[in-house]
């Protein structure tokens, strides 16, 4: 067992954040070896429970859930900062190109370890990650995350068609893999795969339906693609579909929504899309830095509220242009602001929070496993300094509320505040 005296931020039931001014967070073994959280709160109220627990003090930190990313690409890892004419052209000047080097199993674990270092140097514990249509991508990050304990979840990209040689794979033989990987990975130690259609304009229907299959007889696996991000893909979308209903309803008719389904942006959604999410417990990956660097537009968080919708934050690196939490809250508060295309709104700090760490595990089907801290929660955490730059440490000496507190770091802050990230 081993605790740590430390502010520590954590979220009710309700979605409100708590700070425990002076916490203790207790961690230890559970019946199957893995770390987790035995108890969390007030320090003077525990600290005699757990009388000879050795105990760090970090008094001056804040300890905070491991935050959760829930689209990135980690095979994009050298596409951030790519400018282009939106998200066609980007995928076809940059992204394919680099893709296709991921049939590499040696390119692909340099890449993978460096991807790997980098989500931990920026707070984030979980992610929901896209590899490559190869496999050897797939099995590369695999290897690597189980080497560390990560909670993680990444799937073999399908796109059989309008995708260039080097990237485009076969019907058959891409859902005999999918499967093939889905048998090797799923659950074994901390790892989970996702079914991962790169999105219905580079999928054909078969292939789609076989995706669905494989969604039907592997319920507990993962769904993760794309939908309306960008007015060009849904026109291009609409033409290749011209029978279901709307795009995201191309997904619904290959059996291709329901719970641990996330789909990144629903940026482009009507009412109706919104509504599908809700009923199936389909889940948006909101991934605003990447929104705003390729002009997709602005997700709406009042019409997703309004319909029930699950969502979480997301970096969508390499579209998305920081693996930073931080960056990203901002980014989601810039969007949520935004009030000429759809209603603006501000979301609170608290807000924020939640979606980038236990809303965000909500959504994927893994609250009270991570996310947040609460007894029985796998032991994922960071430590943060609120005083890692002149600036911040001037700006949160002044907060009067967590509000403030949250905000300033949401604002300034980067991975120098990062001090330490702990895994279970
Ligand atoms: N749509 C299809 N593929 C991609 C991708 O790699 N990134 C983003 N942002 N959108 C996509
Ligand atoms: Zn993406």
């Amino acid at each position: 067992m081993k605790a740590y005296r430390a502010a520590i931020l954590r979220f009710s039931d309700d979605h409100t954040p708590i700070h425990d001014a002076d916490g203790l967070l207790v961690t230890g073994p559970d019946a199957g070896g893995r770390r987790v959280v035995h108890a969390v709160g007030d320090h003077r109220s525990l600290v005699g429970a757990f009388a000879g627990v050795p105990v760090e003090d970090l008094r001056g930190r804040l300890i905070a859930p491991g935050f959760v990313d829930m689209h990135i690409h980690y095979p994009q890892l050298d596409v951030i900062g790519a400018p282009a004419d939106g998200l066609l052209p980007w995928l076809e000047n940059y992204t394919f190109p680099h893709e296709s080097r991921f049939f590499d199993p040696t390119h692909a674990s340099e890449v993978a370890g460096f991807f790997l270092d980098e989500l931990q140097r920026h707070g984030v514990t979980t992610a929901l990650t896209f590899a490559t249509s190869h496999p050897a991508s797939v099995n590369a990050i695999f290897e690597q995350a189980r080497l560390r304990g990560l909670r993680f979840i990444t799937g073999k990209v399908l796109q059989d068609r309008h995708s260039p040689d080097g990237v485009r794979d076969d019907t058959e033989q891409s859902l005999i893999d999918t499967e093939a990987l889905i048998q090797r990975w799923h659950g074994v130690d901390r790892l989970g795969y996702a079914i991962t259609p790169r999105f219905a304009p580079t999928s054909s229907p078969e292939q789609l339906r076989g995706a669905g299959e494989l969604a039907a007889k592997y319920p507990q696996v993962w769904i993760q693609s794309h939908v309306a991000e960008n007015l060009d893909e849904v026109r291009w979308a609409a033409e290749l579909f011209p029978h279901s209903r709307s795009y995201l309803g191309v997904y619904g008719d290959h059996g291709l929504l329901r719970e641990r389904a996330i789909y990144a942006h629903c940026i482009h959604f009507d009412a109706a899309d919104r509504a599908l999410m809700a009923q199936t417990g389909a889940a948006a990956a909101v991934s605003p830095t990447s929104n705003l660097f390729l002009g997709s537009g602005f997700f709406d968080f009042a019409a997703a509220d309004a319909a029930g919708m699950r969502y979480g934050l997301a970096s969508d690196v390499g579209g998305g242009t920081s693996f930073s939490p931080f960056h990203t809250m901002l980014a989601a508060y810039y969007v949520g602001r935004e009030g000429h295309t759809k209603t603006g709104m501000s979301l609170t700090p608290g807000q924020l929070w939640w979606q980038h760490t236990a809303g965000a595990a909500q959504a994927l089907g893994l609250a009270g496993l991570v996310g947040n801290l609460q007894p029985g929660a796998e032991a994922d955490f960071v430590v943060l300094n609120p005083q890692a730059t002149p600036l911040l440490a001037r700006k949160t000496a002044q907060a009067n509320s967590l509000d403030e507190l949250l905000f300033a770091l949401i604002v300034l802050g980067d991975d120098r505040v990062i001090e330490r990230t702990v895994v279970s």
